[in-house]
Protein backbone atom coordinates (compact mmCIF):
# COMPACT_ATOMS: atom_id res chain seq x y z
CA UNK A 1 0.00 0.00 0.00
CA UNK A 2 2.96 2.28 1.07
CA UNK A 3 4.42 1.98 -2.27
CA UNK A 4 1.53 3.26 -4.53
CA UNK A 5 0.01 5.96 -2.46
CA UNK A 6 3.85 7.08 -1.06
CA UNK A 7 7.01 5.77 -2.66
CA UNK A 8 5.98 5.57 -6.08
CA UNK A 9 4.07 8.91 -6.93
CA UNK A 10 7.93 10.18 -5.72
CA UNK A 11 9.69 8.13 -8.10
CA UNK A 12 7.51 9.14 -10.64
CA UNK A 13 8.09 12.04 -10.20
CA UNK A 14 12.00 11.50 -11.89
CA UNK A 15 12.87 10.68 -15.08
CA UNK A 16 12.50 6.86 -15.45
CA UNK A 17 16.08 5.83 -16.21
CA UNK A 18 17.17 8.37 -13.29
CA UNK A 19 14.91 6.13 -11.07
CA UNK A 20 16.48 3.00 -11.73
CA UNK A 21 19.71 3.83 -11.31
CA UNK A 22 18.78 5.87 -7.91
CA UNK A 23 17.01 2.79 -6.37
CA UNK A 24 20.17 0.33 -7.58
CA UNK A 25 22.57 2.68 -5.41
CA UNK A 26 20.03 2.94 -2.60
CA UNK A 27 20.01 -0.85 -2.73
CA UNK A 28 23.95 -1.59 -3.00
CA UNK A 29 24.66 0.89 0.16
CA UNK A 30 21.36 -0.58 2.05
CA UNK A 31 22.23 -4.35 1.85
CA UNK A 32 26.32 -3.22 2.40
CA UNK A 33 24.82 -3.18 6.21
CA UNK A 34 25.06 -6.14 7.67
CA UNK A 35 21.75 -8.61 7.71
CA UNK A 36 20.00 -5.96 5.68
CA UNK A 37 19.72 -8.57 3.06
CA UNK A 38 18.36 -11.01 5.32
CA UNK A 39 15.92 -8.67 6.89
CA UNK A 40 14.27 -7.92 3.46
CA UNK A 41 14.48 -11.77 2.54
CA UNK A 42 12.16 -12.77 5.41
CA UNK A 43 9.80 -9.60 4.43
CA UNK A 44 9.57 -10.28 0.96
CA UNK A 45 9.75 -13.88 0.51
CA UNK A 46 6.83 -16.57 0.09
CA UNK A 47 8.09 -20.26 1.20
CA UNK A 48 7.22 -23.02 0.15
CA UNK A 49 8.37 -26.30 -1.47
CA UNK A 50 5.02 -27.07 -3.12
CA UNK A 51 6.10 -23.73 -5.18
CA UNK A 52 9.38 -25.59 -6.78
CA UNK A 53 9.54 -25.94 -9.70
CA UNK A 54 11.44 -28.66 -11.51
CA UNK A 55 12.82 -27.96 -15.32
CA UNK A 56 14.88 -28.69 -17.67
CA UNK A 57 17.53 -30.13 -14.92
CA UNK A 58 16.83 -27.24 -12.54
CA UNK A 59 14.96 -26.95 -9.65
CA UNK A 60 13.31 -23.36 -9.27
CA UNK A 61 12.25 -22.48 -5.92
CA UNK A 62 9.49 -20.78 -7.17
CA UNK A 63 7.80 -19.64 -9.82
CA UNK A 64 8.74 -15.81 -10.12
CA UNK A 65 11.26 -14.31 -12.07
CA UNK A 66 12.67 -11.27 -12.85
CA UNK A 67 12.79 -10.34 -16.70
CA UNK A 68 15.58 -9.37 -18.79
CA UNK A 69 16.67 -6.06 -18.89
CA UNK A 70 16.41 -4.89 -15.38
CA UNK A 71 19.81 -6.29 -14.12
CA UNK A 72 21.64 -4.77 -17.23
CA UNK A 73 25.06 -4.82 -16.00
CA UNK A 74 25.18 -8.05 -13.75
CA UNK A 75 25.10 -5.90 -10.47
CA UNK A 76 22.19 -6.83 -8.84
CA UNK A 77 20.97 -9.71 -8.87
CA UNK A 78 21.59 -10.63 -5.28
CA UNK A 79 19.99 -7.44 -3.96
CA UNK A 80 16.87 -7.59 -6.13
CA UNK A 81 16.76 -11.74 -5.44
CA UNK A 82 15.89 -11.04 -1.77
CA UNK A 83 12.43 -10.02 -3.07
CA UNK A 84 11.78 -13.22 -3.17
CA UNK A 85 12.44 -14.09 -6.96
CA UNK A 86 13.12 -17.50 -7.95
CA UNK A 87 15.17 -16.48 -10.56
CA UNK A 88 16.56 -13.56 -12.18
CA UNK A 89 17.67 -12.89 -15.70
CA UNK A 90 20.83 -10.92 -16.36
CA UNK A 91 21.59 -8.75 -19.83
CA UNK A 92 21.04 -8.73 -22.28
CA UNK A 93 24.84 -8.83 -22.76
CA UNK A 94 26.93 -8.51 -25.65
CA UNK A 95 30.77 -8.97 -26.63
CA UNK A 96 31.61 -5.79 -26.96
CA UNK A 97 30.21 -2.95 -24.17
CA UNK A 98 28.19 -0.32 -25.56
CA UNK A 99 26.36 2.93 -24.68
CA UNK A 100 22.57 1.94 -25.70
CA UNK A 101 20.68 4.44 -27.97
CA UNK A 102 20.64 8.10 -27.09
CA UNK A 103 18.63 9.10 -24.36
CA UNK A 104 15.62 9.59 -23.84
CA UNK A 105 14.85 6.48 -24.27
CA UNK A 106 12.06 4.96 -21.57
CA UNK A 107 8.86 6.19 -21.10
CA UNK A 108 6.16 5.55 -18.76
CA UNK A 109 2.60 5.59 -19.85
CA UNK A 110 0.75 5.80 -16.24
CA UNK A 111 -2.59 5.87 -17.86
CA UNK A 112 -2.09 2.16 -19.22
CA UNK A 113 -0.32 0.94 -16.77
CA UNK A 114 2.96 0.36 -19.45
CA UNK A 115 6.16 1.46 -20.83
CA UNK A 116 7.81 1.94 -23.84
CA UNK A 117 11.60 1.78 -24.07
CA UNK A 118 13.99 1.91 -26.58
CA UNK A 119 17.10 1.71 -24.89
CA UNK A 120 19.50 -0.42 -27.25
CA UNK A 121 21.04 -3.15 -25.11
CA UNK A 122 23.31 -0.86 -22.76
CA UNK A 123 25.39 -3.26 -20.93
CA UNK A 124 29.40 -2.97 -20.24
CA UNK A 125 30.00 -6.45 -22.01
CA UNK A 126 30.12 -9.75 -21.27
CA UNK A 127 33.98 -9.78 -19.82
CA UNK A 128 32.72 -6.87 -16.99
CA UNK A 129 29.61 -9.46 -16.48
CA UNK A 130 32.05 -12.37 -15.91
CA UNK A 131 34.13 -10.17 -13.51
CA UNK A 132 30.76 -9.39 -11.53
CA UNK A 133 29.54 -13.65 -10.84
CA UNK A 134 33.13 -14.11 -10.14
CA UNK A 135 33.17 -11.52 -7.23
CA UNK A 136 29.66 -11.60 -6.53
CA UNK A 137 28.51 -15.19 -6.17
CA UNK A 138 25.25 -15.70 -7.05
CA UNK A 139 22.79 -16.32 -4.21
CA UNK A 140 19.67 -17.26 -6.89
CA UNK A 141 19.46 -19.17 -10.24
CA UNK A 142 21.18 -16.90 -12.88
CA UNK A 143 19.55 -16.89 -16.67
CA UNK A 144 22.15 -15.64 -18.68
CA UNK A 145 20.53 -13.38 -21.62
CA UNK A 146 22.73 -13.22 -24.80
CA UNK A 147 22.70 -10.97 -27.85
CA UNK A 148 24.72 -10.01 -30.62
CA UNK A 149 26.22 -6.08 -30.63
CA UNK A 150 24.44 -3.04 -32.37
CA UNK A 151 26.95 -2.80 -35.06
CA UNK A 152 27.39 -6.76 -35.50
CA UNK A 153 25.92 -7.48 -38.82
CA UNK A 154 23.30 -10.40 -38.53
CA UNK A 155 25.51 -12.16 -41.25
CA UNK A 156 28.06 -12.63 -38.32
CA UNK A 157 25.79 -12.30 -35.81
CA UNK A 158 26.83 -16.42 -34.55
CA UNK A 159 29.80 -15.36 -33.47
CA UNK A 160 28.39 -12.28 -31.07
CA UNK A 161 26.60 -15.27 -29.59
CA UNK A 162 28.97 -17.80 -29.28
CA UNK A 163 31.47 -15.28 -27.55
CA UNK A 164 28.62 -14.92 -25.03
CA UNK A 165 27.76 -18.06 -24.44
CA UNK A 166 31.76 -19.55 -24.27
CA UNK A 167 32.75 -16.76 -21.72
CA UNK A 168 29.16 -16.50 -19.72
CA UNK A 169 29.00 -20.91 -19.75
CA UNK A 170 30.70 -21.47 -16.23
CA UNK A 171 29.07 -18.90 -14.54
CA UNK A 172 24.97 -18.89 -15.14
CA UNK A 173 22.19 -21.62 -14.80
CA UNK A 174 20.43 -21.50 -18.40
CA UNK A 175 20.69 -19.68 -21.64
CA UNK A 176 18.71 -17.28 -22.98
CA UNK A 177 18.93 -16.08 -26.96
CA UNK A 178 17.57 -13.19 -27.15
CA UNK A 179 16.50 -12.46 -31.04
CA UNK A 180 13.49 -10.56 -30.29
CA UNK A 181 14.95 -6.93 -29.23
CA UNK A 182 12.79 -4.64 -31.37
CA UNK A 183 15.36 -2.02 -30.64
CA UNK A 184 18.66 -3.04 -32.78
CA UNK A 185 17.76 -2.64 -36.26
CA UNK A 186 17.05 -5.73 -38.18
CA UNK A 187 17.83 -8.05 -34.99
CA UNK A 188 13.88 -9.24 -35.40
CA UNK A 189 15.24 -10.89 -38.96
CA UNK A 190 16.91 -13.31 -36.55
CA UNK A 191 13.49 -14.91 -36.05
CA UNK A 192 13.36 -15.98 -39.68
CA UNK A 193 13.87 -19.55 -40.39
CA UNK A 194 16.96 -19.78 -41.84
CA UNK A 195 18.67 -17.24 -39.71
CA UNK A 196 17.19 -19.25 -36.44
CA UNK A 197 17.92 -22.35 -37.34
CA UNK A 198 21.97 -21.23 -37.75
CA UNK A 199 22.30 -19.78 -34.53
CA UNK A 200 20.36 -22.36 -32.46
CA UNK A 201 21.78 -25.12 -33.85
CA UNK A 202 25.55 -24.06 -34.07
CA UNK A 203 24.97 -22.92 -30.31
CA UNK A 204 23.30 -26.48 -29.53
CA UNK A 205 26.06 -28.17 -30.70
CA UNK A 206 28.91 -26.35 -28.41
CA UNK A 207 26.59 -26.64 -25.52
CA UNK A 208 26.45 -30.50 -26.55
CA UNK A 209 30.69 -30.85 -26.31
CA UNK A 210 30.22 -29.51 -23.04
CA UNK A 211 30.92 -32.10 -20.01
CA UNK A 212 27.51 -30.95 -18.86
CA UNK A 213 25.41 -29.11 -21.08
CA UNK A 214 23.60 -25.48 -19.82
CA UNK A 215 19.27 -25.30 -20.31
CA UNK A 216 19.22 -22.78 -23.69
CA UNK A 217 15.95 -21.26 -24.25
CA UNK A 218 14.88 -18.66 -27.01
CA UNK A 219 13.13 -15.81 -26.33
CA UNK A 220 10.50 -14.15 -28.83
CA UNK A 221 8.72 -11.67 -30.30
CA UNK A 222 4.83 -11.31 -29.59
CA UNK A 223 4.45 -9.78 -33.16
CA UNK A 224 5.35 -13.50 -34.75
CA UNK A 225 2.65 -14.45 -37.15
CA UNK A 226 1.04 -17.76 -36.16
CA UNK A 227 3.28 -19.23 -39.57
CA UNK A 228 6.28 -17.78 -37.75
CA UNK A 229 5.49 -20.15 -34.90
CA UNK A 230 4.59 -23.14 -36.42
CA UNK A 231 8.26 -22.51 -37.69
CA UNK A 232 9.63 -21.76 -34.24
CA UNK A 233 8.52 -24.96 -33.08
CA UNK A 234 9.93 -27.08 -35.99
CA UNK A 235 13.11 -25.15 -35.16
CA UNK A 236 13.08 -25.91 -31.29
CA UNK A 237 12.81 -29.50 -31.86
CA UNK A 238 15.28 -29.82 -34.12
CA UNK A 239 17.52 -28.26 -32.65
CA UNK A 240 16.92 -29.90 -29.64
CA UNK A 241 16.38 -26.25 -27.66
CA UNK A 242 15.02 -26.57 -24.16
CA UNK A 243 12.23 -24.19 -24.00
CA UNK A 244 11.20 -20.70 -25.27
CA UNK A 245 10.84 -17.06 -23.34
CA UNK A 246 7.52 -15.61 -24.28
CA UNK A 247 7.20 -12.59 -24.83
CA UNK A 248 9.28 -9.80 -25.42
CA UNK A 249 8.28 -6.22 -26.02
CA UNK A 250 5.68 -5.37 -28.90
CA UNK A 251 6.50 -2.57 -31.74
CA UNK A 252 2.58 -2.27 -32.02
CA UNK A 253 0.59 0.19 -30.44
CA UNK A 254 -3.08 -0.68 -30.40
CA UNK A 255 -3.50 -1.41 -27.01
CA UNK A 256 -3.08 2.03 -25.83
CA UNK A 257 -5.15 4.43 -24.61
CA UNK A 258 -3.72 7.42 -24.70
CA UNK A 259 -4.12 9.65 -27.72
CA UNK A 260 -2.29 9.31 -30.70
CA UNK A 261 -0.23 12.15 -30.71
CA UNK A 262 1.14 11.36 -27.42
CA UNK A 263 2.24 8.10 -28.71
CA UNK A 264 3.77 9.67 -31.89
CA UNK A 265 5.80 11.76 -29.23
CA UNK A 266 7.59 8.81 -27.72
CA UNK A 267 8.18 7.47 -30.69
CA UNK A 268 9.45 3.84 -31.32
CA UNK A 269 10.45 1.26 -29.00
CA UNK A 270 9.17 -1.59 -27.04
CA UNK A 271 5.89 -1.63 -25.15
CA UNK A 272 5.73 -3.37 -22.09
CA UNK A 273 3.04 -4.07 -19.03
CA UNK A 274 -0.70 -3.98 -19.30
CA UNK A 275 -1.14 -3.26 -22.98
CA UNK A 276 1.15 -6.56 -23.63
CA UNK A 277 -1.28 -8.72 -21.89
CA UNK A 278 -3.30 -10.41 -23.88
CA UNK A 279 -0.91 -10.65 -26.77
CA UNK A 280 1.77 -12.28 -25.07
CA UNK A 281 -0.79 -15.07 -23.30
CA UNK A 282 -2.50 -15.33 -26.93
CA UNK A 283 1.26 -16.36 -28.15
CA UNK A 284 1.95 -18.82 -25.07
CA UNK A 285 -1.69 -20.43 -25.53
CA UNK A 286 -0.62 -21.09 -28.88
CA UNK A 287 2.43 -22.46 -28.31
CA UNK A 288 1.32 -25.13 -25.47
CA UNK A 289 -1.69 -26.22 -28.13
CA UNK A 290 0.85 -26.31 -30.76
CA UNK A 291 3.42 -28.55 -28.98
CA UNK A 292 1.07 -29.89 -27.07
CA UNK A 293 2.89 -28.86 -23.84
CA UNK A 294 6.01 -30.34 -25.08
CA UNK A 295 8.18 -27.39 -24.67
CA UNK A 296 8.70 -25.58 -21.35
CA UNK A 297 7.44 -21.91 -21.76
CA UNK A 298 8.34 -19.18 -19.26
CA UNK A 299 6.04 -16.26 -20.03
CA UNK A 300 6.69 -12.55 -19.72
CA UNK A 301 5.12 -9.85 -20.96
CA UNK A 302 1.79 -7.64 -18.65
CA UNK A 303 1.93 -9.48 -15.65
CA UNK A 304 0.88 -6.83 -13.41
CA UNK A 305 -1.00 -9.05 -10.51
CA UNK A 306 -1.78 -12.08 -9.03
CA UNK A 307 -4.61 -12.76 -11.81
CA UNK A 308 -2.21 -11.98 -14.57
CA UNK A 309 0.45 -14.69 -13.33
CA UNK A 310 -2.64 -17.36 -13.12
CA UNK A 311 -3.36 -16.21 -16.63
CA UNK A 312 0.07 -17.45 -17.70
CA UNK A 313 0.15 -20.68 -16.03
CA UNK A 314 -3.30 -21.76 -17.58
CA UNK A 315 -2.08 -21.15 -20.67
CA UNK A 316 0.80 -23.21 -20.34
CA UNK A 317 3.66 -21.19 -19.16
CA UNK A 318 5.66 -23.07 -16.16
CA UNK A 319 7.23 -20.09 -14.88
CA UNK A 320 6.69 -16.55 -14.94
CA UNK A 321 9.02 -13.17 -15.62
CA UNK A 322 7.82 -9.55 -14.27
CA UNK A 323 9.36 -6.36 -15.37
CA UNK A 324 6.94 -3.59 -15.88
CA UNK A 325 4.83 -4.82 -13.29
CA UNK A 326 7.24 -4.90 -10.54
CA UNK A 327 7.84 -0.73 -11.25
CA UNK A 328 4.32 -0.40 -11.04
CA UNK A 329 2.73 -2.62 -8.52
CA UNK A 330 6.11 -2.90 -6.31
CA UNK A 331 8.38 -5.44 -4.38
CA UNK A 332 5.38 -6.82 -2.77
CA UNK A 333 4.13 -8.25 -5.98
CA UNK A 334 6.46 -11.30 -6.02
CA UNK A 335 5.20 -12.56 -2.95
CA UNK A 336 1.90 -11.83 -3.62
CA UNK A 337 1.92 -13.59 -6.92
CA UNK A 338 3.96 -16.46 -5.38
CA UNK A 339 1.02 -17.20 -2.87
CA UNK A 340 -1.46 -16.42 -5.33
CA UNK A 341 -0.06 -19.44 -7.17
CA UNK A 342 0.21 -21.55 -4.28
CA UNK A 343 -3.53 -21.31 -3.35
CA UNK A 344 -5.19 -21.24 -6.75
CA UNK A 345 -2.92 -23.77 -8.88
CA UNK A 346 -0.47 -25.53 -7.60
CA UNK A 347 -2.72 -26.77 -3.92
CA UNK A 348 -5.63 -28.31 -5.70
C1 LIG B 1 13.44 -0.93 -19.80
C2 LIG B 1 13.37 -2.32 -20.35
C3 LIG B 1 14.52 -2.93 -20.82
C4 LIG B 1 14.47 -4.23 -21.33
N1 LIG B 1 15.63 -4.81 -21.76
C5 LIG B 1 15.59 -6.10 -22.20
C6 LIG B 1 16.78 -6.76 -22.59
O1 LIG B 1 17.88 -6.20 -22.54
N2 LIG B 1 16.68 -8.04 -23.04
C7 LIG B 1 15.49 -8.71 -23.09
O2 LIG B 1 15.47 -9.89 -23.47
N3 LIG B 1 14.35 -8.11 -22.72
C8 LIG B 1 14.37 -6.84 -22.27
N4 LIG B 1 13.21 -6.24 -21.87
C9 LIG B 1 11.93 -6.98 -22.01
C10 LIG B 1 11.53 -7.64 -20.70
O3 LIG B 1 12.46 -8.61 -20.32
C11 LIG B 1 10.14 -8.30 -20.85
O4 LIG B 1 10.26 -9.36 -21.79
C12 LIG B 1 9.08 -7.33 -21.33
O5 LIG B 1 9.22 -6.08 -20.72
C13 LIG B 1 7.66 -7.86 -21.06
O6 LIG B 1 7.43 -8.04 -19.68
P1 LIG B 1 6.70 -6.94 -18.76
O7 LIG B 1 5.42 -6.56 -19.45
O8 LIG B 1 6.49 -7.62 -17.44
O9 LIG B 1 7.62 -5.78 -18.64
C14 LIG B 1 13.23 -4.93 -21.37
C15 LIG B 1 12.08 -4.31 -20.88
C16 LIG B 1 12.13 -3.03 -20.38
C17 LIG B 1 10.86 -2.40 -19.88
Amino acid sequence: MMYKTIIRPVLFLINPETVHHLVSNILKCMFMLPGVRNIVKNIFTYKDTNLETHLFGITFPNKVGLAAGFDKRADLYNHISAFGFGHIEIGTVNPLPQPGNPKPRLFRIIKDKALINRMGFNNPGVDVFVENLKKNKPKVIIGGNIGKNTDTPNDTALQDYLICFEKLYEWVDYFVINVSCPNIAGMNKLQEKDELVKILYALAQVNNLKSKRKPMLVKISPDLSEHQLDELLEIVHSTNIDGIIATNTTTTRDTLTIQPRLIEKIGKGGLSGKPLRQKSTEVIRYLYKKSEGKIPIIATGGIMNEADAIEKIHAGASLVQIYTGFIYEGPFLVKRINKALFKSVLAR
